[in-house]
């Protein structure tokens, strides 16, 4: 898969003296324990089988704690990640019993916002032709990255609610769009194409009708890409894009697009190559403190019950390794789920029989044992 060998342009320079990583580990809500407990097994197989060390740290953060004693993100936790940690892995956050979907706001978004993760880093790789759903389609069709703007949006919470229940109320909600916001991405899309020898960067956008917002992005992308005459830049509105990907996915390498669209195009893109529970994601800061989390969310029917799949938080797991440069970790965890998918050795949503412990065993063996040697 090209995503083993890609390049997240310089890991946390602070850091990148040690051979030793601290990972700040978030479990989160629902299966978030689960299976992020699975991924924690298996790369402290990895770590062990190099002899490099690995210092995981937990933090109870989700629905149970801020039911518990209100507690969503302390104040002072992103200063302490960054001054403490190489890097954050979280498990899922949104919980029925919090309607308001409050605590996931704040510990999720806030995150992102407050470390500036503004790449949202969302591969959709076919790892195996059996997985995909679209007819006479395989690995080599199958092989794009979304890059999702992460600290803008409709998400940064600008808007209100005028006369609140009754006929007259009106309800607002920003799309906020910055010129450095919008360049910085388009910029990281066109530069991880450079350094990693992909050809194609499609923009996506929806400036026919949003004409304020989208005529930026359409300015932005004429300027940055006219530094990059090598590759091939394109522009599809987003209606298009999510048409096109299912239509022929073969034609994408690198997508950019906003904080929404991004959100909807990852979970198309995963549907292609799978579905959520194989697909993994990073929030990047370029050179500095990065959070990795599955794209699925925390699937409160399947809590609790060891069905759900691990692989989307063992291959985000895989990132986190490739942005830190422990790269024969990283491989290693990546060839692993590779060689459980070839056996069948899953979970009943990629059509084996197996519980998330089970993949999460075969995982660790397959990194120490098996096909999946470091
Ligand atoms: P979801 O991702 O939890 O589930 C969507 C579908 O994918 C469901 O059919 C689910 O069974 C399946 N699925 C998800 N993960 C799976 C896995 N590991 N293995 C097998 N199947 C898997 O999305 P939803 O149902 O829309 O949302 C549930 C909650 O999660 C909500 O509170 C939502 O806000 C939250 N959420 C959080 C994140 C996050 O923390 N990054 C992402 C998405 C949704
Ligand atoms: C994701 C999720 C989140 C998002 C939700 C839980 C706020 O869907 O990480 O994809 O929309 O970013
Ligand atoms: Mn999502």
């Amino acid at each position: 898969m090209k995503d083993s060998t890609v390049s997240w342009s310089s890991p946390s320079s602070a850091n990148s003296s040690r051979s030793g990583k601290r990972i700040a580990v978030i479990p989160g809500d629902g299966i978030g324990p689960e299976v992020i407990a699975e991924a924690v097994k298996v790369m402290k197989a990895a770590a062990a089988e190099t002899g490099n060390s690995l210092q995981l740290t937990q933090f109870d953060w989700g629905a149970e704690r801020y039911l518990r004693d209100g507690t969503t993100l302390p104040p002072d936790a992103p200063e302490m990640l960054r001054r403490e940690f190489d890097a954050i892995l979280l498990g899922a956050m949104g919980d029925p019993r919090v309607p308001s979907n409050q605590h996931a706001a704040e510990i999720l978004l806030g995150l992102r916002f407050k470390l500036d993760l503004y790449v949202n880093a969302r591969p959709c790789v076919l790892l195996d032709r059996r997985l995909t759903p679209l007819k006479d389609r395989s690995e080599k069709d199958i092989n794009f990255i979304v890059f999702r703007e992460n600290t803008e949006g409709e998400y940064v919470g600008m808007g209100g609610i005028f006369k609140k229940g009754t006929a007259d109320e009106i309800a607002t909600q920003e799309d906020i769009n910055t010129r450095k916001g919008v360049e910085r991405i388009i910029r990281y899309a066109f530069e991880f194409a450079r350094r990693n020898g992909r050809k194609r960067v499609c923009m996506s956008d929806k400036s026919n009708a949003l004409t304020f917002g989208h005529d930026l992005w359409q300015r932005v992308f004429k300027l940055v890409r006219s530094e990059y005459p090598e590759i091939e830049a394109s522009h599809m509105y987003i209606d298009n894009l999510l048409l096109q990907i299912v239509r022929d996915p073969s034609q994408f390498e690198v997508i950019v697009t906003g904080n929404l669209f991004g959100d909807i195009a990852s979970d198309a893109g995963a549907a292609l190559i799978g579905g959520l529970g194989l697909a993994p994601s990073g929030n990047i800061h370029p050179g500095q403190v990065s959070l990795f989390e599955p794209v699925h969310g925390s699937a409160p029917p399947l809590a609790g019950k060891n069905v759900a799949n691990p692989m989307g938080s063992v291959l985000a797991a895989s990132m986190m390794f490739e942005y830190l440069g422990w790269s024969r970790e990283a491989r290693a965890l990546e060839s692993g789920v590779r060689a459980a998918i070839a056996e069948g050795k899953t979970t009943t949503d990629l059509g084996g029989s197996l519980g998330t412990r089970e993949v999460g065993d075969f995982l660790a063996n397959a990194v120490t044992a098996g096909s999946g040697r470091v």
